[in-house]
């Protein structure tokens, strides 16, 4: 609980942000499964979007998830996004790097499977969330369309302070480090080049540092419709999803705020739950008609951020969100 800044350098510090958030827990143990009795027409294939630091095909994280999911659902496709080429290069990029811009080359490289052509679903993990949500509103027109979303410990109300900080989400009061490390931050992550270049800033927002979030943020405020003109195709876009799935880390230390997994947002005095704050009931992107129809599940994982195994994974969202419907009505021969 010692991790706050302590360096002056303001790119230094936000990357503090990150060297925390690297670490994934996966348990991984690839089994020789038994390929699962599905109905192969009807199974979506399925596209992940790894979290910071991570990259799309290491076999001891997102590699072995997207093994797995292949092997349950009967050899379905599956694609993990690289927004680097090759691991490191893929990795430096969930750091380094425009998030516009990559969610764009994401669009059109999906776009370009003729396996994703009927649709698909998504799994975004951590940062890949929020990502993952922006391909639902700038590219669910163009296609291929994202039928069920899943995000894991998703910032979808972005970051206010360093992992380890003071969280609104816990009863803790914060430390003199921790407030001054969020106000320093609040400002740094709005400066030009840091703003452009580092993918953490792109998604901070911290709450007495809203009129700077608005004017500069280019990633967080564009798709949360933060600013005073709203954006209308994203709540049309967002609001065709089939399902939208958010889990929460319950004991997550790593996202300050907690909830923003649950797109709650802590406004410099108390924690608002998503249906309290202005995104939900004026409904900027699309939230509210979803929980209306009833295409909103909000889910816990027990543990501290990206602390899952595969077995956690298979039982709570490759069965119950991933796998296609049981055919019934069919005779099995
Ligand atoms: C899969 O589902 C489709 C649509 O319901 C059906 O037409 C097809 O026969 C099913 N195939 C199998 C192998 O069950
Ligand atoms: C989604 O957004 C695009 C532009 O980004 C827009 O052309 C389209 O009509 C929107 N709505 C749907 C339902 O796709
Ligand atoms: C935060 O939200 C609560 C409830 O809506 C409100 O009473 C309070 O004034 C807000 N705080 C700030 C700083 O806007
Ligand atoms: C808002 O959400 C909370 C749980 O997050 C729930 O207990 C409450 O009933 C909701 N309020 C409304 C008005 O929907």
């Amino acid at each position: 609980m010692t991790t706050c800044v302590t360096s002056s350098a303001v790119g230094v510090s936000l990357l503090l942000l990150l060297s925390v958030t690297c670490q994934t827990g996966f348990a991984c143990s690839e089994v020789g499964l038994p390929l699962a009795e599905s109905n192969r027409t009807r199974q979506l294939p399925v596209v992940l979007w790894h979290g910071m630091g991570d990259s799309c095909c290491n076999t001891h994280s997102i590699g072995a998830v997207r093994n797995r999911i292949h092997h349950l659902l009967g050899g379905v496709f599956v694609h993990s996004i690289a927004t680097g080429e090759g691991g490191p290069a893929d990795s430096e990029s969930s750091i380094f790097g425009n998030v516009n811009a990559q969610v764009e080359d994401v669009c059109k490289t999906l776009a370009s499977f003729p396996e994703l052509k009927d649709g698909y679903n998504a799994v975004g993990f951590s940062q890949g969330g929020q990502f993952m949500r922006a391909v639902v509103e700038r590219c669910q027109h163009t296609g291929p369309k994202v039928h069920t979303l899943v995000t894991l410990g998703g910032q979808h109300q972005g970051v206010m302070n360093v992992p380890k900080c003071w969280n609104p989400s816990f009863n803790v009061t914060p430390s003199y480090m921790c407030s001054l490390s969020q106000r320093f931050l609040g400002w740094g992550a709005n400066l030009p080049l840091i703003r452009t270049h580092l993918v953490q800033a792109q998604y901070f927002k911290e709450p007495r540092n809203l009129a700077s979030y608005r004017a500069h943020n280019i990633f967080l405020a564009d798709i949360n419709n933060d600013r005073d003109t709203k954006n209308p195709l994203y709540k049309d876009n967002l609001s065709t999803l089939e399902k939208f799935v958010m889990f929460r880390f319950e004991h997550d230390t790593t996202v300050v705020p907690r909830d923003s997994a649950w797109f709650a947002w802590y406004n410099g005095t108390q924690l608002l739950t998503m249906n309290q704050t202005d995104l939900y009931q004026e409904d900027w992107i699309g939230m509210r008609a979803l929980h209306e129809a009833g295409k909103l599940e909000f889910r816990g994982c027990p543990g501290d951020h990206m602390h899952f195994n595969l077995e956690w994974f298979e039982d709570n969202i490759v069965e119950p969100y991933l796998r296609a419907p049981a055919v019934t009505n069919l005779p099995r021969s």
